[in-house]
């Protein structure tokens, strides 16, 4: 009975996802120029014909030199660019599915081979080396707005949802955690200082969006440097930095955890998951993610492993427990686009675990 109720719809303002089930955020590195060619929409295509019920695309670079890097992320910018977006767009419909744009500026973590200068909150990478330069007071508006500019587009080219990457260390995520963020302008400090960016970020993209489109915020405690980091130690700094977002106008969250059913605060309460905690202490609906269907964690992974497939009775544990609302899949979709149907079908004994070789062909 639970496993049906995760092929229930849900909806949220405008967005109404056929399932529970979403495809998580993947960068590629396979849109030449930042523009999603024809192989892009046949990608997400197969993910959606396979039963996704939301497709999130991988990290989309703000129209912004300092967002990101390599060229090949894909932008939201330019007539060819567009285009491409809009063949994912139609494609993925056709089956029907929907899918969100995922927003992304690196920061501090965008590589500067190329001699782009890279910009975060204090010039401090996630070490606590020096990196890039900080930003000025007076430009944080300027990218509040790339954002808000980003997310307009996206609306009007079809996009039934945009995602904020505010997770993993990059930008929105340098100005939550205090080992990224030295700010003494009133946008470092408190969890309500470090917060009150992200904030004005989300509050532009309503602005841009208007009431009925959905916004959801990705974030997390972990770091690509580090993964016992943390931006909130407790739950009550959690939700110290997650309502300004919700007030601003977030309507969905996205904790991003590399195991979905770890506990969050283990001292607190030794199930709930982060999933859970961000539920209960926001009231807003959230989407689970972390080696749904897998044995081992995203980047736990040796060269050429292959990972075993795991049961998924826990996510549906979690599931009748309230912890979240939609689950994302990540590496399971790289190598079986037909994952959520296979499941629904009871025919998942016939997938065979994430293959990296495979997997990296799939992404190429
Ligand atoms: C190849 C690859 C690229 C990724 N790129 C992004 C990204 O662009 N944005 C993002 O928020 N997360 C990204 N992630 C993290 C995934 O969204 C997801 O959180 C992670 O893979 C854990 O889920 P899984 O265990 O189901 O794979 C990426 C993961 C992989 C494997």
């Amino acid at each position: 009975m639970a496993l049906d109720d995760l092929f229930q719809p849900l909806t949220v303002r405008s967005l109404t996802v056929p399932n529970r089930f979403a495809m998580a955020p993947m960068t590629r590195q396979a849109s030449p120029e930042g523009v999603p060619g024809a192989d892009v929409a046949e990608y997400y295509r197969r993910r959606a014909a396979g039963g996704v019920g939301l497709i999130i695309t991988e990290g989309i670079r703000l129209p912004d030199p300092a967002a990101g890097y390599p060229a090949s992320v894909p932008t939201l910018a330019g007539d060819d660019v567009l285009a491409g977006w809009a063949r994912v767009i139609e494609q993925v419909h056709a089956q029907g599915a929907t899918i969100a744009a995922q927003l992304w500026h690196q920061g501090v973590e965008r590589r500067d081979d190329d001699g782009v200068q890279p910009v975060g909150p204090s010039g401090v990478n996630g070490l606590g080396q020096p990196r890039g330069r900080a930003l000025g007071t007076d430009e944080l508006a300027g990218i509040a707005q790339l954002y808000a500019t980003s997310a307009a587009t996206a609306r009007d080219l079809g996009f039934d949802a945009v995602e904020i990457h505010g997770a993993h260390g990059y930008l929105l995520d340098q100005f939550l955690w205090e080992c990224t963020n030295r700010r003494t302008d009133g946008y470092g400090g408190s969890p309500a200082a470090r917060t009150r960016f992200p904030a004005e970020v989300v509050a532009a993209i309503r602005a841009a969006v208007g009431p009925d489109y959905p916004i959801i915020y990705r974030f997390s405690q972990w770091k690509g440097t580090d993964y016992a980091a943390s931006i909130a130690a407790r739950p009550a700094e959690l939700q110290e930095l997650l309502m300004p977002l919700v007030a601003a106008g977030v309507d969905v969250l996205h904790p991003s955890t590399r195991r979905h059913y770890e506990p969050g605060f283990p001292e607190h309460d030794p199930h709930m998951s982060l999933a859970g905690w961000t539920r209960k202490l926001t009231g807003k609906p959230v989407i689970a993610v972390g080696s749904v269907g897998l044995e081992t964690q995203f980047r736990a992974e040796k060269r050429g492993q292959v990972i075993a497939p795991a049961p998924i009775d826990r996510v549906v544990e979690q599931f009748e427990a309230g912890e979240f609302d939609v689950v994302a899949i990540g590496r399971a979709l790289l190598t079986e686009p037909n994952w959520v149907n296979m499941l629904r079908d009871g025919q998942l004994g016939g997938f065979a675990g994430y293959d990296a070789a495979a997997a990296l062909s799939a992404l190429a």
